[in-house]
């Protein structure tokens, strides 16, 4: 049963509320203390002296909207998602495919145990398959080493759990072997942690193996760690003037056949799923860098680059799916030092990190699909007019009780610019 009382996530007309309004209204949804609206009106997003601490040669901090994503019903539970991005309209389809989506019973969504991939590049293995079941009988051991160098990791539940040997037979260096330690993170992205392992049980795989270890790295293709999520929406509620719901859902599908049949259109495909779930990655304080690598290698695991959703018509529904790597935490020195990112997981209320990823695959995949919703209807560029006009008469100065009125105006002017808004903004003015 969706919530629909102070802690749901549909609140209507926020975008039309102030900035105060704004902030009590969620607060109000997500339990905020008086304390985290007064740091979001006063305070900076990162002290200077963190961010000193967090990178080098630092001489500022940079900024970034941070909006909410509203109207997300996942596994029954209302979720605001906190999205932090420069592009406009993101929030604003999010919001809205989420709540089409909420209509149809919402999204249902998992996500893997947090098991990462440690790679140990080796050279100069004589004898792969000696090697190899030398490797595989000593994986007690091995698994036993790398934990040696993670033992809180360990003893909060986590650790390695497994090897997997593999040979590259032909690569521009001649052939290499490459063994994978597979690592329960728990609820933190594990970079640190995959990459202290990997380096600890290097000198043990070369006396094993007989060769000589090179990069002892995590991979960013962790398809171990995959998240899915996937909606039904009765085609009844697709339908829009001059198209029924079936039009829509048909048009939606052939728009996915297009992605998956040309790379071109799939990196575009992708890059809407994306916009999504970056948002929630940046305003969760996660590295994107490493999510992006890792969704479009997995695009690509077919051995051709493909978009991350499917799209498909069952009975009277549009039905849709999305499955891809997502390697993020909620614990971890970055995201502990961050106010923002601590505020943004509370708004979320996520307690795992599977939790948070499974959160992710439902926005990109709404993400797409308002994407695809607006492309295969009225055309992209409708909307982010409407949003830029809108953005454009605020920054003209217009004030609350004009504002519709001069987007109005502004957009039938198909000057979409500052000067013109300002222009309207005065005539509005002199004309009351
Ligand atoms: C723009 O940021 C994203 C889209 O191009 C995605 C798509 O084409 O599917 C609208």
């Amino acid at each position: 049963m969706a919530q629909t009382n102070a802690t749901g996530s549909r609140i209507e007309g926020f975008y039309k509320l102030d900035r105060r309004q704004r902030l009590e209204r969620l607060a109000a949804r997500a339990g905020l203390a008086p304390a985290d609206i007064s740091s979001l009106l006063t305070s900076t997003p990162l002290s200077f002296e963190v961010a000193d601490h967090m990178v080098e040669n630092a001489v500022g901090v940079i900024g970034l909207p941070l909006g909410v994503g509203l109207n997300f019903l996942i596994n029954g539970r209302d979720r605001l998602v906190p999205m932090a991005i420069e592009e406009p309209s993101v929030i604003a389809a999010a919001s809205h495919a989420a709540r089409v989506i909420r209509d149809a019973g919402g999204f249902v969504a998992d996500a893997d145990p947090p098991c990462m991939i440690g790679q140990i590049q080796l050279l100069n293995v004589a004898d792969p398959a000696a090697a190899t079941r030398r490797l595989y009988e000593a994986a007690a051991d091995l698994l036993a080493a790398a934990n040696r160098a993670q033992p809180n990791m360990c003893r909060r539940g986590g650790g390695a759990t497994g090897i997997e040997v593999r040979t590259l037979r032909e690569t521009a260096c001649g052939p290499m072997f490459v063994v994978h330690l597979v690592i329960d993170v728990g609820d933190a992205m594990g970079a640190n942690a995959v990459n202290s392992m990997t380096e600890a049980v290097a000198p043990l795989i070369e006396e094993l193996s007989g060769g000589t270890a090179r990069l002892r790295i995590l991979s960013n293709l962790a398809d171990q760690r995959c998240a899915r999520a996937s909606v039904r929406i009765p085609s009844a509620l697709l339908a829009g003037e001059p198209l029924t719901g079936m039009e829509v859902a048909e048009r939606i599908v052939e728009a996915c056949a297009f992605a998956a049949a040309d790379p071109y259109r799939a990196a575009t495909h992708n890059k809407g799923v994306m916009n999504g779930i970056d948002a929630v990655a940046i305003a969760t304080g996660n590295d994107w860098r490493g999510i992006e690598a890792g969704a479009h290698a997995y695009a690509a695991r077919k051995g051709h680059y493909g978009p991350l959703t499917e799209w498909h018509i069952n009975g009277d529904a549009l039905v849709g799916r999305i499955e891809l790597p997502l390697a993020v935490g909620i614990v971890g020195g970055n995201l502990e030092c961050n106010p923002r990112v601590q505020l943004s997981l509370r708004v979320l209320a996520v307690h795992s990190a599977r939790e948070l990823a499974a959160i992710m695959a439902a926005v990109g995949l709404g993400q797409n699909f308002a994407a695809l919703r607006a492309l295969v209807t009225d055309g992209i560029q409708r909307g982010h007019m409407e949003l830029h006009a809108r953005g454009l008469a605020a920054a003209a100065g217009a004030p609350k009780e004009l504002l519709e009125d001069v987007v109005r105006q502004l957009i039938a002017s198909g000057d979409i610019k500052l000067s013109k808004a300002r222009q309207i903004v005065a005539s509005t003015q002199v004309a009351r």
